[in-house]
């Protein structure tokens, strides 16, 4: 297996224990060597090598969630992308509930009440029972949808056809979402990038809110940002956290930096730790080499 960018040689050392079996090789992102290309039947790392078609390489394993980077690379590959989860689900849920307690229980009015000395209790945050519209049911929805339950929440679930999801008090399909949207507390968008979700939260569905707080923690772009901030000067959308952005690191000059509804975090909600890209690795290798299916093998022609 080739292994490539800065954490290459990191990666290299922990597969050395976890499977002594697997040869490695760290490279550089960028063109495989011939050697290197006639060597691996294996790559692992951020981009596409350029001339991966060329090469004995018929697995490419991806050390994030979110293959949008280099799906379109690969569509055509006669290879399997798999990808890192790990513990990502239990993180964006942790960051998500943090946010829609820190808004229920006025913290930040709060906080500004200190720096003033001023003695103020606002309304009690009674949680239980408010109802959050998150899109999509995968294993980040799910996620999300367990933490927010466990707090009280009511958690809808926003998918293509309806199917039902375990974590989930109902799941509705995307067409059927809009009655849902005008009574929830918040819309949570934990959604993949796709040609179909690429712009999905635009003015038709905002303006369906009414004063909701709006959390991205999918792709950055799936936020019609004009449509965001329209939707904010109008009061259908009250709070945007956004961790997710469709330029990164978010530019200096962004209006988002500034906006008082809006609370911007720099791709924070959920990491991928190293131990998270071993064991993936292990458990895809173990799949393949029996002729399984990898649980988180990703079907290139959908895109996710
Ligand atoms: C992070 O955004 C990831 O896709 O892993």
């Amino acid at each position: 297996m080739l292994l490539a960018g800065r954490d290459g040689a990191r990666l290299a050392g922990e597969l050395a224990t976890a499977l002594p079996d697997l040869r490695t090789r760290t490279v550089t992102h960028g063109p495989l060597s011939a050697e290197d290309a006639a060597w691996a039947d294996s790559y692992t790392g951020f981009s596409v090598p350029p001339n991966l078609a060329d090469s004995s390489v018929r697995w490419f394993h991806l050390p994030m969630a979110g293959v949008d980077r280099v799906i379109e690379e690969l569509t055509g590959h006669d290879v399997v992308l798999t990808r890192t989860v790990g513990g990502m689900p239990a993180a964006i849920g942790s960051y998500v509930l943090a946010h829609l307690l820190a808004d229920a229980w006025h913290l930040r009015e709060y906080a500004a009440q200190q720096l003033a000395a001023r003695w103020e209790p606002l309304p009690s945050p009674r949680v239980a029972g408010r109802t959050v519209v998150v899109l999509g049911t995968g294993e980040i929805g799910s996620g999300v949808a367990e933490a927010l339950r466990g707090a009280g929440f009511r958690v809808v679930g926003v998918n293509t056809r309806g199917t039902p999801a375990a974590a989930f008090a109902d799941v509705v399909a995307l067409p059927d979402v809009g009655p849902r949207l005008a009574s929830c507390a918040a819309l949570v968008n934990a959604l993949p990038l796709t040609d179909g979700t690429r712009g999905l939260l635009d003015a038709t569905l905002l303006e369906r809110l009414d004063g909701a707080v709006v959390v991205n923690v999918g792709r950055g772009a799936s936020l019609v940002l004009d449509d965001l901030r329209a939707a904010l000067d109008a009061g259908r959308v009250r709070r945007a956290v956004l961790d997710v952005h469709e330029t990164e690191p978010l530019p200096a000059e962004d209006w988002r930096w500034t906006h008082p509804q809006v609370t911007v975090t720099p791709h924070v909600s959920g990491p991928t730790e190293p131990e998270d890209v071993v064991e993936a690795i292990v458990a895809a290798r173990a799949a393949l080499a029996v002729g399984r299916t990898p649980r988180h093998a990703v079907d290139i022609g959908r895109g996710y």
